[in-house]
């Protein structure tokens, strides 16, 4: 991005109109850029410590587009690597379970648990073949009560610093991480730019006019529902309305839903009711496509019933803000409108994420 185009931009945000709609995935420099240098280089959530308890096992999985191996090695402690091969490029390690090492399904090189490779055959035919340049690239690897987190920069700064005042609003308003179970995963996706999902997350100016059900049970008049971003979290808390909402939904300690946007693409979502949490993570697949995953977990005591009270609320919402967010990539993908202009007072969520993108884009 030029200079002075990026100046402009700066200024424009500052006054409260948007990122250019061409950002949005018209232009492909843009999504190059992103992946560069916001994807590379943040916390993403990518396992459940549950499925690396026993030293050996491993968790294929991905942070943002990166393929990413998780291991607990035989000391205990956690660590993961680029799950790309060194020789050519195949995939090293697929799905979940327990290996002594790691083995590329494509002519069988073979990394230890450290990632160092240990094997590569008809390698002794090779004058001067070195085995110690070829490891599997490390990356930073940390936990959070059931959560792993892997950043694809090994240099990373500590994830606690990343999630800023999280562990302690979740705490306030009655979940105790370590004391949730896993309960679902649902996957889904969304034939938009990803930047479009967070906006739409960001803000409840939407509620009342595109969320009835929710804006029944949670009380989403400006005075009540609250906006704060601090770093790299933008936090949303909004009561429990007094009275029924007109359709079943459970009774619980958690009196006040709370949101978050975790830079750059983790929601994690509390709703009123008995203890429940999920957290969803935005993958860019493409300038105009999202695959997302969304995992549910729930206090032990949370009947299934419950559970799933709790996941359809959650599910009407997201079939709602579905249609939101692809009529507006079909708007901004128009290019007749250059940008918009933001409400801040309502809409400031929306400022800071985009101050995030352009900055670290600059
Ligand atoms: S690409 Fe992995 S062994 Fe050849
Ligand atoms: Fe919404």
């Amino acid at each position: 991005v030029a200079t002075d185009v990026r100046q402009e931009i700066g200024e424009a945000l500052d006054a409260g109109l948007t990122l250019p709609a061409s950002w949005y995935g018209s232009d492909p420099a843009i999504h190059r850029l992103e992946l560069e240098r916001i994807f590379a280089r943040t916390w993403q959530y990518v396992a459940r410590t549950e499925q690396l308890t026993e030293p050996g096992s491993f968790v294929a999985t991905r942070a943002g587009h990166v393929p990413v191996v998780v291991v607990r090695d035989l000391e205990g402690d956690l660590r993961g690597y680029v799950n790309v091969c060194r020789h050519r490029g195949h995939l090293v390690a697929r799905g979940s379970g327990k290996r002594a090492s790691l083995q590329c399904p494509y002519h069988a090189w073979t990394y230890g648990l450290d990632g160092c490779l240990r094997a590569a055959p008809r390698s002794e035919r090779e004058p001067g073949f070195d085995f110690d340049a070829y490891s599997l690239l490390p990356l930073s690897v940390e936990s959070w009560g059931p959560f792993v987190f892997a950043n694809p920069d090994h240099e990373a700064a500590p994830l606690a610093e990343a999630l800023g005042g999280i562990p302690a609003h979740l705490a306030e308003g009655g979940i105790d991480v370590d004391r949730l179970r896993f309960r679902e995963r649902l996957e889904w996706s969304h034939a938009t730019n990803w930047k479009v999902g967070i906006e739409n997350y960001l803000e409840c100016y939407h509620c009342p006019v595109a969320h009835p059900s929710f804006s029944k049970l949670i009380d989403v008049d400006p005075d009540e529902y609250l906006l704060r971003a601090e770093g790299l979290v933008a936090s949303q808390f909004g009561p429990l309305r007094d009275g029924e909402p007109g359709f079943d939904y459970p009774k619980g300690e958690v009196k006040r839903a709370q949101y978050h946007l975790l830079w750059p693409n983790l929601t994690i979502n509390v709703d009123p009711g008995p203890p429940n949490l999920s957290f969803d993570t935005s993958i860019p697949v493409s300038p105009h496509e999202v695959e997302g995953v969304s995992d549910y977990f729930f206090g032990e005591d949370v009947t299934d019933a419950e559970a799933r009270e709790i996941m359809a609320f959650g599910s009407q919402v997201a079939a709602e803000d579905m249609a939101l967010v692809e009529s507006v990539q079909k708007g901004l993908d128009s290019g007749m409108v250059p940008y918009g202009r933001l409400l801040t007072t309502s809409e400031h969520l929306i400022q800071h994420f985009q101050r995030l993108v352009y900055e670290s884009l600059s």
